[in-house]
């Protein structure tokens, strides 16, 4: 994999490489060949690296499993096939188990990921590696609280967030700025031609041509579908005094915006009191 043809070395900076190590990677070959990552690749920002771990089974039958110590139902992979395909590869600076059990995967996690050079993915399949294999890596990762038949998604989930993240390869680097998560709240809503459709039409604000006021429509936005939605995101999220004016408009109360450290409303303008002009003498006083 790492030997694509297109790959055109990057002139700045060595590429983001994303090592997989896996029983099936012809699942994840397609998140590694097309779309953006696929033409990141070809520009030479990011480089994938299928590893088949049962080309380190050690035995005739290319076998990676055995049943477990103590019984119950399952098979388990084994710690010596995870150590051998991992010293085949160059250093790497994150390996990174994935598990149920593991860290929850955030945008924050991903942010930190985009700034490394060689990330080392251990995919998981039966009931997961032997125990011993968590002295192998850096981190643990879970994508979110269910269980699935293997960790080729979960690795797929990580490095199509890590490689939009990667400077140059999404074009606009502003465009990920707002993105749900990036700015601390959930992103908000977008809108395209058609502008009525079925009796919906997109908001005028959007079609006036008036930046600032799509900026505070936007921010608006942001802040009610996070309070609607996620408002557990509000706690960490840095918030303006008139953010703290528009989440109170739309219904949070005093205990939620100073759980959230929500800094003061600011205060209404005090109106500017109009000065009385002196009194012209009549000319009639004189
Ligand atoms: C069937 S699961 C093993 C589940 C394990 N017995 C447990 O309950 O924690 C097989 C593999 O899928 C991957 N996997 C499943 N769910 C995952 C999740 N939520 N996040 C990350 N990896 C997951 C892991 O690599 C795991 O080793």
């Amino acid at each position: 994999m790492s030997e694509n043809p297109q790959t055109v070395p990057h002139q700045d900076a060595a590429p983001l490489t994303f090592s997989f190590l896996t029983l099936f990677p012809e699942l994840l070959a397609p998140f590694a060949d097309e779309a953006i990552v696929g033409k990141a690749r070809g520009r030479g920002l990011v480089d994938v690296n299928l590893v088949n771990l049962r080309d380190f089974a050690g035995n005739r039958h290319q076998k990676v499993d055995d049943t477990p110590y103590g019984g119950g139902a399952g098979m388990v992979i084994r710690v010596d096939v995870a150590e051998r395909a991992l010293a085949s590869l160059p250093a790497a600076d994150e390996v990174i188990l994935f598990s149920p059990a593991g860290e929850r995967f955030t945008q924050a996690v991903a942010e930190d990921l985009a700034t490394r050079r060689h990330l080392v993915f251990l995919c998981g399949r039966y009931e997961g590696f032997d125990a011993r294999t968590e002295g192998l890596v850096t981190r643990e990762l879970s994508i979110g609280d269910f269980v699935m038949m293997g960790g080729e998604a979960a690795a797929a989930c990580v490095l199509e967030a890590v490689a939009r993240l990667v400077p140059g390869v999404i074009g606009d680097p502003q465009s990920h700025q707002a993105d749900s998560f990036s700015s601390g709240l959930l992103d908000y809503p977008e809108f395209t031609r058609p502008p009525e459709w079925q009796g919906h039409s997109v908001p005028d604000v959007l079609r006036g041509g008036n930046h600032g006021a799509v900026a505070t429509w936007r921010r608006e936005q942001a802040l009610a579908r996070t309070l609607a939605r996620r408002p557990d995101l509000l706690r960490s999220a840095p918030l303006t005094p008139a953010d703290t004016a528009t989440l109170s408009s739309l219904g949070a109360t005093p205990e939620q915006l100073s759980d959230w450290g929500a800094p003061p409303d600011p205060p209404p303008r005090r109106q500017k009191r109009r000065r009385t002009p002196p009194s012209v003498p009549d000319a009639s006083d004189t």
